[in-house]
């Protein structure tokens, strides 16, 4: 394709408005996970969801080595805890109050809701892969709580109409 601009390109798919999940995993006994919004319900049977890591993060290596992976639906009141999990390096999970789900995989409180996969597949896409999870394990924590949505670069909460 001529003429790409990938800023452009980016600006225009913020336009499609996305909740925020927290995908967590261990390596060694140690937590480890990182802020995303590329997730997906994709299937009912069997159960299957989806998520896309980007090449450049250290964390995906960690959760796809452990063989699973647990997704966190971030309410929104976790703002805080989207920008402690988007930053990479350091001790993302200091100051986070967290158990461990059936998988091993962290389970942060204060979320909406989680689910908890055994990694089924990883198929290559460009700068990313496509992580399909077989679910394990779900539960929605707190059915009443408003979800942490990502638009047009910015955070904001769901308003029914
Ligand atoms: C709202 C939001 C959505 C994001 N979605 C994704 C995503 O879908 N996939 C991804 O790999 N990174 C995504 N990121 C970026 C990662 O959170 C960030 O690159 C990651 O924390 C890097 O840390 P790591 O090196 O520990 O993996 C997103 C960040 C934000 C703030």
């Amino acid at each position: 394709m001529t003429d790409f601009d990938e800023r452009t390109f980016r600006n225009a798919m913020g336009n499609f408005c996305t909740g925020v999940v927290i995908a967590t995993g261990t390596q060694d006994g140690a937590p480890a996970g990182f802020a995303a919004q590329s997730f997906v319900s994709l299937s009912l049977d069997p159960p299957l969801v989806a998520l896309c890591p980007g090449k450049n993060s250290s964390s995906w290596p960690k959760l796809r080595d452990s063989g699973s992976f647990c997704i966190n639906i971030l309410s929104a009141e976790q703002k805080s805890v989207c920008d402690q999990m988007a930053r990479s390096g350091g001790d993302k999970f200091a100051d986070l109050e967290w158990r461990s789900g059936q998988t091993g995989s962290p389970i942060l409180a204060g979320v909406v809701g989680y689910i908890d996969c055994d990694l089924e597949a990883e198929h290559d896409a460009g700068d990313h892969t496509i992580a399909v999870g077989r679910v394990r394990d779900f539960t929605i924590l707190d059915a009443e709580a408003e979800p942490l949505l990502f638009f047009r670069g910015a955070y904001g909460a769901f308003e029914a109409r």
